[in-house]
C-alpha cells in the first residue's frame, strides 16, 4: 500500500472544461418567470446576470469550454489537491480509508472563487463595472469581492446580519479586497426595510440578503447580480472540483465507493459529486453519493419539491426545488453558508431521481468532528464543512463495524480561520443545538406559491 498522502496534479491539468450534468439528466421543469408563471427565456434573465452566463444556465452542452484566461486565474491555487486522511483513520481505527478534496487553500479559504472568478469574467467582457451580491458565511462575498479587485469591477455584499456580526474579519477581507460590505436586512432597500418592518432584531438569512442584491440590480441598469451557489451555472463553475479528484483518484489506485459534501445550496456538493454521478449516468458504476445539511435547515430531509422563489421579496424566478418555503429564516447557527431555504434545481433532481442521499446533523455533532479532524490532520474545517466531516467519520465508523475497508470522499469546503468565534463558543458550551421554529416551516411552507405547471 502506497504511504503517499497528497495527490496533486500540476497547473496543466486544470480542467479545460466545465462538467454539465443537464446533459445527462432528464430534461428539468421548467423555470417560471415570478409574475406570469410562463417558463422564462434569456431575456427575462438579463437585468441580473451577463448573456454568457444565462447561456451556460440552460445549456444542454456536457462540456463549457473554461476561458484561458479564468485557467490563468485558478492556477494561484489550483489544481487543489487530495489529500488521504491517514492520521484520522488511525485515529477511528476504521479499515476505510478517507480522503477529502480540500478547497481551503484558495485566497478566500474556500470552492466560491471557482465560481467568482468566471462570473466576474463574463460580466467584465460584457462591460459591467458593478455586482451586487449576498453572502451568508462570508466566503462567497470575500470570492466575489477578490474577483472583483481582480477585474475592476466594484463589489457590494449584503451580509447576513447574524453572520456580520459573528465574523467581523470577514467584512475587513471583503473591505481589503476593495468591496463594501452592508449588513442585511438593511435600510437601503425596500426588501430590507419590510424585513426589518416585520421584525426588526431579524437575524437576516439568505433569502432576504439576495433579495436587496437583486432588488439593486433590477432597479440601477448598470448593476449586474451575481449568484454564490444555486444556480446551474454556478454548480457548472464548480465541476472542476469532481473533474480534479476523478484524475487524482487514478493516482491512488482506489475508487471512492462514498462521495460526501456538505449542502447549502448545492455548489461545492455538485461540484465534486456530479462529475462522479456523470460517470454512472453515462454507465459507469453506481457510487453512494451522501449531501449533508443542517438540521436547523433541513431543506432536502424535510423540505417539499414544490416551485419556489430563491428569494423572500419574491423578484427572483420560481424554481422546481427542495424548499422550506421562501419565508422560512432559519435559526442564526453557526454554519452561516448553510442557512438557505431552498436547494439548486439540479440538486433536487438527482434526489427525486434517488441518485444522491441526503443526511442532516446538529451543530454540537459536527463541531465535534471538526475539532476531531482538526486534532488529527491539523486543518481546522469551516463550519459549513464540519457537516461533511461529520457524515464521512459516521461513514468510516459505519466501516469499522461492519468490518468493510471501503473509499470515502469528502470535499472540504473551506478552512474555518475566520470562524474561531464558532469554535470558541463551542470550547465554552455557549453553543447550543438548534431546532427550527416547526410552527413557522409550516406556515412557510403553506405559503408556497400555487403554481398551474406542477
Ligand atoms: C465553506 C463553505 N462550504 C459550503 C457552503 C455551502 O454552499 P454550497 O452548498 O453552495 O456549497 C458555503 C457557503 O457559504 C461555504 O462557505
Amino acid at each position: 500500500m502506497s504511504a503517499q498522502v497528497k495527490f496533486t496534479l500540476d497547473e496543466t491539468q486544470i480542467p479545460k472544461y466545465w462538467y454539465n450534468i443537464a446533459a445527462d439528466l432528464p430534461t428539468p421543469p421548467a423555470v417560471l418567470h415570478p409574475a406570469t408563471q410562463q417558463p422564462v427565456g434569456p431575456s427575462d434573465l438579463e437585468s441580473l446576470f451577463p448573456m454568457e452566463l444565462i447561456l451556460q444556465e440552460v445549456s444542454t452542452e456536457r462540456e463549457i469550454e473554461i476561458p484561458e484566461p479564468v485557467r490563468d486565474i485558478f492556477r494561484l491555487w489550483r489544481p487543489s489537491p487530495l489529500i488521504r486522511a491517514r492520521r484520522l483513520e488511525q485515529a477511528l481505527d476504521t479499515p476505510a480509508k478517507i480522503y477529502f478534496k480540500y478547497e481551503g487553500v484558495s485566497p478566500a479559504g474556500s470552492h466560491k472563487p471557482n465560481s467568482a472568478i468566471p462570473q466576474a469574467w463574463f460580466n467584465k467582457q460584457a462591460g459591467i463595472k458593478k455586482l451586487t451580491t449576498e453572502t451568508g458565511a462570508g466566503q462567497w462575498g470575500s470570492s466575489l469581492a477578490f474577483a472583483g479587485s481582480l477585474f475592476g469591477i466594484d463589489v457590494t455584499v449584503y451580509q447576513v446580519r447574524c453572520s456580520y456580526d459573528q465574523k467581523p474579519y470577514r467584512r475587513a477581507l471583503m473591505e481589503t479586497y476593495g468591496a463594501k460590505c452592508i449588513s442585511s436586512p438593511s435600510t437601503q432597500t425596500e426588501s430590507g426595510r419590510a424585513a426589518l418592518a416585520a421584525n426588526p432584531d431579524s437575524p437576516g438569512s439568505l433569502g432576504i440578503a439576495i433579495s436587496e442584491a437583486v432588488e439593486i440590480a433590477v432597479k440601477n441598469p448598470d448593476v449586474k447580480y451575481a449568484l454564490g451557489s444555486v444556480l446551474n451555472h454556478v454548480l457548472l463553475h464548480q465541476t472542476i472540483i469532481g473533474q480534479e479528484a476523478i484524475k487524482q483518484f487514478e493516482l491512488t489506485g482506489d475508487d471512492p465507493d462514498v462521495i460526501i459534501a456538505c449542502a447549502g445550496g448545492g455548489s461545492n456538493f455538485a461540484g465534486l459529486a456530479f462529475p462522479f454521478l456523470g460517470l454512472t449516468l453515462r454507465g459507469g458504476r453506481r457510487r453512494r453519493v451522501i449531501a449533508v445539511e443542517p438540521a436547523a435547515c433541513p431543506t432536502l430531509t424535510r423540505g417539499k419539491y414544490a416551485y419556489d422563489y430563491g428569494d423572500t421579496a419574491h423578484l427572483t424566478p420560481l424554481v422546481k426545488m427542495h424548499t422550506l418555503g421562501s419565508t422560512f429564516v432559519p435559526p442564526g447557527f453557526h454554519a452561516g453558508g448553510l442557512r438557505y431555504h431552498g436547494m439548486s434545481g439540479q440538486v433536487s433532481q438527482a434526489y427525486e431521481l434517488g441518485l444522491i442521499e441526503a443526511r442532516a446533523y446538529q451543530q454540537l455533532a459536527c463541531f465535534e468532528a471538526g475539532v476531531q479532524f482538526a486534532r488529527a490532520e491539523g486543518i481546522v474545517p469551516a463550519p459549513e464543512s464540519t457537516h461533511a466531516v461529520r457524515c464521512a467519520i459516521d461513514e468510516a465508523l459505519r466501516c469499522k463495524a461492519e468490518g468493510k475497508a471501503e473509499t470515502i470522499c469528502f470535499n472540504l469546503s473551506g478552512h474555518g480561520h475566520f470562524d474561531m468565534g464558532a469554535y470558541i463558543n463551542y470550547f465554552s458550551g455557549k453553543l447550543v443545538d438548534q431546532d427550527y421554529d416547526a410552527a413557522e416551516l409550516a406556515s412557510s411552507l403553506a405559503e408556497l406559491p400555487q403554481v398551474a405547471a406542477e
